[in-house]
């Protein structure tokens, strides 16, 4: 339950903003993504093997067109940002990936989803982007945060541990990957 001067008020009772604003960490900007933005870069990273190698993404062939539609038809009331280093991360102020969260209103839960470019890890990028947007989701009166991923997914797995996340469950046999067969594991955490 949200308050708003004396008034208290359900979170489905509210239109999340459309457009999440930008938000600010200490090494990074996000930005809220529109199709008007779109680089050739950004379509780069979703046809480079490795970014995409634990994600269904990797099925596609991306193209600017095709990252235009993915950017217009994103749903309502769900989030993404392009993560943006300031100039102290990487010099110059360089794009470095994306963070989305779908928002499920009535049970006030966001499913999470970050690509940091291969070039761009290791440095901390995915987790400080991560828990800026968790703090977001927060003062927008979501609950939880839940995300899935390949099971051999190792970076996605550090990723969770450093941030709270907790297994929630395995669904086995889940992907395709590779000729052989690997299991989802499904990460939550209230927030
Ligand atoms: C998962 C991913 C976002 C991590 O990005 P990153 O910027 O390298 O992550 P960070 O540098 O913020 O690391 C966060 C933590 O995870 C650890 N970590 C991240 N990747 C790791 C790896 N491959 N092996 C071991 N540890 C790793 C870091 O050491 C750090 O731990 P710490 O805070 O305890 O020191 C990135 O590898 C990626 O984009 N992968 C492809 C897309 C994907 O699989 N997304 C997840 C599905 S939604």
């Amino acid at each position: 339950m949200a308050r708003k001067g004396n008034r208290k008020i359900r979170l489905s009772d509210q239109r999340p903003p459309l457009l999440g604003g930008m938000l600010r960490t200490a090494r990074l900007h996000l930005v809220p993504y529109r199709a008007s933005m779109v680089q050739s870069h950004h379509v780069a990273w979703l046809n480079n093997h490795e970014n995409v190698k634990y994600s269904e993404q990797r099925h596609l062939t991306h193209t600017v067109e095709s990252q235009h539609s993915y950017l217009n038809e994103f749903p309502p009331g769900s989030y993404i940002w392009l993560i943006r280093s300031l100039g102290t991360f990487a010099a110059p102020p360089t794009d470095l990936g994306t963070i989305t969260a779908y928002v499920d209103v009535p049970n006030k839960v966001a499913n999470m989803g970050i690509l940091i470019d291969q070039e761009h890890r290791g440095q901390g990028a995915a987790k400080e982007a991560w828990l800026r947007v968790e703090e977001f989701l927060k003062t927008i009166g979501i609950r939880k945060i839940e995300c899935g991923c390949m099971s051999v997914n190792v970076g996605m797995a550090k990723l969770a541990q450093a941030v709270g996340l907790r297994v929630e469950g395995l669904r086995p046999e889940h992907f395709e990957w590779g000729g052989r067969r690997v299991a989802m594991t499904h990460y939550g955490k209230l927030i």
